[in-house]
């Protein structure tokens, strides 16, 4: 399994359960059966309403006593309502908490947008924190504490432009350790990785397999499918693997941590197995022709220009 390695030589894999969309007993499932097929990075967030069960699958499974907590990564996200001053380190207690870990490895910002206390999602303008009532640097700072006492061993943001990586990285102490964000084929950001690479912030790619189980509510009237992409079924058969794990594998290949979520046992089992998955030089010239800038997670959800918020990734 290939690592992805923090400046003060914490390990990473670079292929982690993804648990965006799992919920109920799928997701303890879920967390269960990938730690019996080897994973040892789960990628969830206070917005996922998920944390509880994670918590309990990994209680279950440390009780055994053959996986130690140490054994695995484990990441979370500080939502969008609990940016403002003091709300950083309950917010994270709180998932420490649900998750039953005293620590986490990687605690990042969800989005680079703030709201009201215990607004979930917002329905109106009235919901937002304006960037001047709740500036980003101060977000990060508490999360900079946060780190330092203890709570997260890293700390890093997540769907952040170069833009504003640039500006929190010029007032920051500590820079950002990771970005996570979107990205496929259909969604390369190349850019983004050159300058993350050089900032020697880590990336994870998220939706890498496009999120068809994302609500209907989210979805465009009609999205390039991955899975059914013709090049790259062309590829998997050629490989004698799968579309998902040339997917995951692809990631891998461009030094990026990936989070495919899955609570079905035998993709779990087969998007871990990409690791062995070698692409070569000509089938990622391939895939990189696909690329289109085409967004599953368009962020528009989240606009707001009355109170400065608009065009979330700055493109
Ligand atoms: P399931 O949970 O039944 O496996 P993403 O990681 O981009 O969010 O995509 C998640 C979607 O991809 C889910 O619908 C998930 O369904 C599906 N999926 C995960 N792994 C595979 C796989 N190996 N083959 C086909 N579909 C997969």
């Amino acid at each position: 399994m290939k690592t992805l390695k923090f400046s003060n030589n914490d390990s990473m894999h670079a292929i982690g359960l993804g648990t965006w969309k799992s919920t109920g007993n799928a997701v303890k499932k879920a967390v269960k059966d990938a730690l019996e097929a080897g994973y040892r990075h789960i990628d969830t967030a206070a917005a996922y309403g998920n944390e509880k069960l994670i918590g309990e699958a990994l209680k279950e499974v440390f009780d055994e006593g053959k996986i130690l907590r140490e054994d695995v990564f484990i990441t979370s996200k500080l939502w969008n309502d609990s940016h403002a001053e003091g709300q950083v380190r309950p917010a994270l207690e709180d998932s420490l908490k649900k998750l039953q870990l005293d620590y986490l490895d990687l605690y990042l910002i969800h989005w680079p947008v703030a709201f009201k206390n215990g607004v979930d999602f917002p329905k109106k303008p009235d919901d937002y924190l304006t960037p001047q009532e709740a500036p980003i640097i101060d977000t990060w700072k508490q999360m900079e504490k946060a780190k330092t006492d203890g709570l997260t061993r890293h700390i890093g943001v997540s769907n952040f432009s170069i833009k504003k990586l640039k500006d929190l990285i010029s007032k920051a102490s500590i820079k950002p350790e990771m970005n996570q964000v979107e990205l496929h084929p259909f969604l390369q950001q190349q850019e983004l990785l050159n300058f993350c690479k050089g900032e020697n912030i880590l990336v994870t790619g998220y939706s890498p397999l496009g999120s068809g189980d994302r609500a209907d509510s989210m979805k465009g009237e009609s999205e390039p499918s991955l899975l059914e992409n013709e090049t790259l079924q062309q590829l998997a058969r050629s490989q004698n693997a799968s579309v998902a794990q040339v997917l995951i594998a692809w990631q891998n290949h461009r030094d990026c941590a990936t989070l495919p979520k899955s609570t079905t046992k035998d993709h779990i089992k087969s998007n871990f197995q990409a690791a062995s998955l070698e692409l070569s030089e000509k089938d990622m010239e391939k895939i990189e022709k696909l690329d289109k800038h085409f967004r599953y997670v368009t962020g528009k959800f989240f606009e707001e220009p009355s109170k400065g918020y608009e065009n979330i990734y700055d493109e």
